[in-house]
């Protein structure tokens, strides 16, 4: 392991690529509103970009990196000094601001600003509670899901906390799913609002285009916030003009988004795959009955052999050979095909963890791989993992019509 003591200016900002472990040799640094210390090391994950900068003098910091660690050079606007007016939010003045929804474009910065409040907040004795919204890129959870926490203590990372409230989506995009994805980020609101914090800040997916400037405002109008912070990472945006003619002025705060950081693809997806990795880790195979289990997809509950009853749609497992998922309120069409792989939720009486299908034994058995001991309800996903979780593919999915009205005679 290489280890590095350097220098930082006060005018500059030193931006550090994980895994890295950093520690203060002199003077003062922060690291996204969290002071560095002599004797508690600060760990950085691998592909995460944490920025350093010296409060009142330079100051001297010693990095140890792991493998792909390094000092990237500072491009652009970066710093958490670029979004100093958010300090704001958090003061005398501003009593009423309790509730931030935090949108941007991906990678504009969003989850780094989330905990960048969260730690001034955290500072001023707050308690302050998460909502993660975003089902592509989750911190607080693996992908598909929307979760809260509360927090009470400063981090550099989202994703060294697990969320304590998980609604199960089943989707990393919310493409075609905004009406349900709006619903699990208000059902988790809901439940952190009543653990009563004394902030809330909802961080949000990068979907700012097309479709997806109604659904962020819908989901606005789901959230009522006090207040929007709009990271822009570029000079003109449709849902800025969108946010800035329905809303009054004063509630949308706009910050300069992070530049010249851009994630790769790959790098995006490794980061995605390791969130799925950490909520997998140290699993076995078990066995499931889907007959003795509850079988949710997209909160609907379905239930294998019997025809539809009540609440309850009727599951089919097909043989077919195409992974389409076709669903209705009152049928589950599966294809074989797309259990294999498939991460899904387990539980009882809400998610309590998660696992990935292996294989589908005879007509109603599952090996299941999954770190939790017992459950009885399974949430399914239109989520496929490879077997070594190193990529993930959406699986397809279709309405299916099951209602077909009968001819008229004339119309026959
Ligand atoms: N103020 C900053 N200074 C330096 N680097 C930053 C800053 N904010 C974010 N970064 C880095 O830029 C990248 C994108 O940041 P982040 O993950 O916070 O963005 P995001 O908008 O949440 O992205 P996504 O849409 O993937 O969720 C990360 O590598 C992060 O560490
Ligand atoms: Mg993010």
């Amino acid at each position: 392991m290489l280890s590095r003591v350097t220098k930082i200016e006060v005018k500059d900002t030193l931006l550090i690529k994980g895994p890295a472990t950093l520690k203060l040799q002199d003077g003062e640094v922060e690291a996204i509103g969290m002071r560095l210390t002599y004797e508690e090391p600060m760990i950085v994950r691998r592909n995460k970009i944490v920025p350093l900068e010296p409060i009142t003098k330079p100051a001297y910091i010693i990095a140890t990196f792991g493998p792909n660690g390094e000092i990237v050079r500072k491009q652009g606007k970066c710093g958490t000094k670029i979004w100093i007016k958010a300090a704001e939010l958090l003061s005398a003045n501003t009593p009423h601001i309790r509730k931030i929804l935090v949108i941007g474009a991906s990678d504009s910065g969003k989850s780094t600003f989330t905990t960048y409040l969260t730690n001034l907040a955290i500072t001023k004795g707050y308690k302050v509670g998460i909502v993660d919204a975003d089902i592509g890129q989750s911190d607080l959870a693996p992908p598909g899901c929307v979760s809260g926490a509360i927090l009470c203590k400063q981090l550099i990372d989202l994703r060294d906390v697990k969320g304590d409230v998980i609604k199960f989506v089943g989707s990393t995009s919310p493409m075609g799913l905004e009406d349900i994805v709006i619903e699990a980020v208000k059902d988790v609101t809901k439940q952190v609002e009543a653990i009563h914090p004394t902030l809330i800040i909802v961080n949000t997916d990068g979907y700012i285009d097309g479709e997806g400037v109604r659904y962020k405002l819908r989901l606005i109008e789901a959230l009522s916030p006090d207040q929007i912070v709009y990271i822009a990472s570029e000079p003109r945006s449709q849902l800025k003009e969108r946010l800035v003619n329905t809303l009054s002025e004063e509630k949308v705060l706009t910050l300069e988004g992070v530049e010249g950081i851009i994630k790769s693809p790959s790098e995006r997806m490794e980061r995605r795959m390791s969130q799925f990795y950490r909520f997998l880790k140290n699993g076995r195979v078990q066995r499931c009955n889907l007959k003795d289990c509850k079988v949710f997809l997209l909160n609907r509950q379905y239930t294998l052999g019997s025809a539809a009853f009540g609440d309850i749609g009727q599951l089919e497992i097909s043989d077919i050979a195409d992974n389409t998922i076709l669903v209705s309120e009152s049928k589950l069409l599966l294809p074989r095909l797309a259990l294999e792989g498939m991460f899904v939720g387990l539980g009882a009486n809400g998610v309590k963890g998660f696992g990935c299908i292996l294989s589908h034994k005879g007509s109603d058995s599952l090996n299941v791989w999954t770190p939790l001991q017992t459950f009885n309800t399974l949430y399914l996903s239109f989520i496929k993992l490879n077997n070594r979780i190193s990529r993930d593919e959406r699986l397809p999915f279709r309405y299916l019509n099951t209602y077909t009205p009968h001819l008229a005679k004339d119309d026959a």
